[in-house]
């Protein structure tokens, strides 16, 4: 199994066979090494550098009914918010205040905070804050909607895939939406300019271990700037509310092979891993991530921006507790970076 690690490490390739016994192997031996050898890589490109990216949950009125999702259009318990584009600004400001340099907007694909609506508001976000990078994570548009965005300035785009099996895809997702859009939508971000994230959810059910590798082969023809991943968790409003959660253990595994496989890519170590386990975060850290997303969202807010059951979204989860966050990254030997961490690649190993 070391040798299999090593030779990912140096060649950021993996056969399909080797891909099971990894992400099937029992021996902690083993994947104690492939953690420090995934950590060992984002040392020497990023050092004990994490970024942050302020997050904004900028509306959780949805069109869409994904079957794990909190915020589905079906699910009537919610309390559905927009945010004015005047919170907005105002999560922005008080965001570039505390050291944040990249903001991210995202939300459910609403109806009313519609295409221009956004245009107007990144433009407005882009001339107060000329520094900064502005994320959106806002769902499937149209190309000149995309487009548009990107002229007015936004920088990156995150659009998780979800899964790259087609009939997985249709398990999870309700007939009106298409897996063939959600890849299309996935090129076109790429292919306008956009720093572009994808990725999936661990244990979303009915995942297989096959489909997981179908992901991976994905993301390598992809080569997205950056990887969301994070266990799935149960919301009990929804049509999974009786299914397991994803292991942290499989996530953990997958962030390591991917930090091997793309050693420059931007990595968070996402919410739902610090929701599902105490230390998750730095777990996370530890096996090769290198970005975290506070929230900066309105507190009061907070709450009604539920996915899934148990979310993170106090303490050293959320933009008042940077101190917090920093202490718990310390103690790991780690900071907060302040720069606004673009992708960039990196040559040396
Ligand atoms: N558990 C974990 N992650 C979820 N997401 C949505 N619902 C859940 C859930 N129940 C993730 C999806 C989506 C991202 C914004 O949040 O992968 O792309």
């Amino acid at each position: 199994m070391k040798q299999w690690i090593d030779i990912l490490r140096q060649s950021h390739q993996i056969s399909d066979e080797e891909l099971i016994q990894l992400l099937t192997c029992t021996d902690a031996d083993s994947i104690d090494y492939l953690h420090r050898q995934a950590q060992e890589v984002a040392l020497s490109h990023f050092g004990y550098n994490i970024y942050i990216r302020g997050l904004i949950e900028i509306s959780n009125c949805c069109r869409n009914d994904c079957y794990y999702c909190g915020i589905r259009k079906s699910n009537t318990n919610v309390d559905r918010y927009r945010l004015s584009r005047e919170q907005i600004l105002e999560c922005c400001a008080q965001g570039y205040k505390l050291g944040f340099r990249t903001f991210v907007m995202q939300g459910g694909e609403d109806r009313v905070q519609n295409a221009d609506w956004l245009i107007a508001t990144v433009k407005e976000i882009r001339s107060n804050y000329p520094d900064c990078a502005i994320t959106l994570s806002l769902g499937e548009m149209p190309r000149e909607v995309y487009q548009q965005l990107f002229e007015v300035g936004a920088n990156r785009y995150l659009l998780r895939h979800e899964t790259y099996d087609e009939k997985h895809y249709n398990q999870l997702h309700p007939k009106e939406m298409s897996f063939d859009h959600r890849i299309v939508s996935l090129r076109t971000l790429k292919e306008i300019g956009f720093q572009t994230g994808t990725g999936i959810m661990v244990g979303s059910p009915g995942q297989t271990i096959a489909h997981i590798i179908k992901d991976i082969r994905f993301m390598e023809e992809l080569q997205p700037q950056m990887i969301g991943i994070g266990p799935f968790i149960p919301h009990k409003d929804t049509p999974f509310a009786q299914a397991q959660a994803g292991s942290v253990e499989l996530t953990l595994r997958l962030i390591s092979i991917f930090r091997l496989m793309f050693p420059s890519t931007l990595i968070p170590s996402t919410t739902a891993l610090a929701s599902l386990s105490k230390d998750g975060r730095e777990r996370g850290i530890l096996a090769g991530a290198n970005v975290v997303m506070p929230n900066l969202s309105p507190v009061d807010q907070r709450k009604n921006y539920s996915l899934y059951n148990n979310k993170a979204a106090l303490g050293a989860e959320s933009a008042e507790g940077l101190k917090l966050l920093s202490l718990q990254l310390e103690k790991i030997g780690y900071h907060i970076s302040y720069d606004r961490g673009d992708f960039r690649l990196h040559t040396t190993i």
